[in-house]
Formats: C-alpha cells, structure tokens, sequence
C-alpha cells in the first residue's frame, strides 16, 4: 500500500502524525523533517516554497499518494504553489485557527502564536479578514522556542522563560484564547497550563488535520486499513537517529530512520 507523505521543518510535524497515526494506525507514513534548514520560520517565503517543492517531489518519489504540509510556515509560504505545480496530488496544509478562537473567546481578544513568515504570508491576513472581524487579534512570536523544542526542552526553565516573556502581559491584558499556529508548540501546551492556569484556552489544531486527512484518503477511494499499526519512516536531513528517537520520546511512535541530504537548492536525494 501506498504512504502518506507529512513534512515540517523539524519535529513540529510530529504532533500532526501522532493525531493521524491515532486515527489511521494501519497507514503507512513517510515522515520527512527538513533539519538541514531548521528553523524556517525566519527564512523568506522565497526561500521556504523552494524546499516545500524539493520535499514534495522526493515524497512523490517514494510514492506518497497524498501529502500533509505539516508546517504552518511552509503552508503559508507555498501550500498555493505546490497545489498549482502537483495537480494531481492531494495537499492538507494548515491554517491558523482564528475561526473556533474568535468563536469560543469570551473576553474578544485572542493570540496567535506563528512564526514571522507565518504571519508575513497571505494565508493569515485571509483567515483574520474572514473570520475575526470581532475580536481583537494579537500576533505573538516566540524567538527561539521551536529550537528549543527541537532539541526535545518542552518543559524547562528556558522554555518557561520564553512563554512568561511573551504571554504574561497578553493573558493580564485579557487575551483568553491562543491559537497554536506552528505545529511545533502543542508539546508546550502543559506547560502554558502549569504557566498560567488551566482556563486559557489553548487551540491545537492537530486532530482536525488529522480528520481532514482521513476524509481525503476515503475520497481518493482508499482502502484505509485499521489493524495493526504500520511502518513509519523517519526522513531527516539532518540527524534521522536522533529524528527517530525524538518520537518515540515525545510521541511514542516507533520507526525507521532515513538518512537523506540536499543536492543544491531543490532536490533531495538518499544519502548513501
Ligand atoms: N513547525 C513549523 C510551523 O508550523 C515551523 C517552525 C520553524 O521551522 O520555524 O510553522
């Protein structure tokens, strides 16, 4: 059976694999993380859809027949471009989650935590024009976290240190809803509670992309086996032992790590 292709920058995607790993385990997945490059989030949008479109067409080459972008900086910087380029391949991509935060917020204020290129992109100017006309949006980035989280720190002092500098004044303020919009930061969602109580309201987007994946395999006609859970490849371009042992840790999935490495700007090839 053919996989599922699901890339990110580094570990972020994981917390989308363990959603569509939870709800499809018989799947098998390719998951690729692009650590040559990590972070991507202060790259230029140019920069990112280059490797989005290198990615894709490795994991098109090892057959992945449907590919989750489960990134939001690359989503935002090229989700548009590879679904014009790949016609014929499906994309689930992410989108900050403004529409349920501007819902459920009670105090009309929310906070989006991305990355700048996120937020530099088109993607989130369109999500805040359609759906939070009524409430307050306050972007927040957060400079250094996803490094940290990449070297597996979802709890500790330096992390703490990072979210009380950035969330402290906005949660006093009155912001009661933040929206996770990079896939990195759903591991640090205890530690925002341990931080500042358990009624901020913390959206995570991971289990309906994880949905959305599954509706487009059952619409692609897919035979979604159940049972027993399926092989999942680590790809890294950079470290994939250390690739893999980061999820078995932080989302318990075992898997196999894949050494790969880029020629030049734009293709990904196996390492030998
Ligand atoms: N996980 C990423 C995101 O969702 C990328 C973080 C980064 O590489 O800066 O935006």
């Amino acid at each position: 059976m053919r996989a599922i292709g699901v890339f990110d920058s580094g570990i972020g995607g994981f917390s989308i694999l363990r959603e569509i790993h939870k709800l499809l385990p018989g799947m098998p997945i390719h998951y690729f993380a692009d650590q040559a490059h990590v972070p991507y989030g202060p790259r230029s949008l140019e920069e990112i859809r280059t490797f989005a479109e290198g990615v894709t067409r490795f994991l098109l080459a090892i057959e992945a027949q449907l590919i989750v972008v489960a990134c939001n900086t690359a989503s935002a910087a090229a989700l548009h471009h590879l679904r014009k380029v790949h016609t014929m391949v499906p994309f689930v991509g992410m989108e900050p989650a403004v529409k349920p935060a501007a819902q459920s917020s009670r105090s009309h204020k929310v906070a989006v935590l991305a990355t700048p290129t996120t937020f530099d992109g088109e993607l989130f100017s369109s999500v805040v024009e359609r759906f939070a006309q009524d409430v307050e949006v306050i972007k927040i980035t957060l400079p250094g976290l996803v490094k940290l989280i990449e070297t597996g720190e979802v709890d500790g002092r330096q992390t703490d240190n990072i979210l009380k500098m950035h969330l402290e004044s906005v949660i006093a303020d009155g912001v009661d809803t933040l929206v996770l919009a990079c896939t990195h930061y759903p591991f640090i969602i205890p530690s925002i509670h341990r931080l500042f109580g358990s009624k901020i309201k913390v959206i995570d987007p991971a289990p309906a992309i994880a949905k959305q994946t599954s509706r487009v395999l059952r619409r692609m006609a897919n035979k979604i086996e159940s049972g027993t859970p399926a092989k999942i490849n680590y790809y890294s371009t950079g470290d994939p032992e250390a690739l893999a042992n980061l999820a078995l840790q932080l989302i318990g999935i075992p898997g196999n790590p894949c050494a790969v490495h880029w020629v030049g700007m734009n293709e990904v090839q196996d390492k030998p």
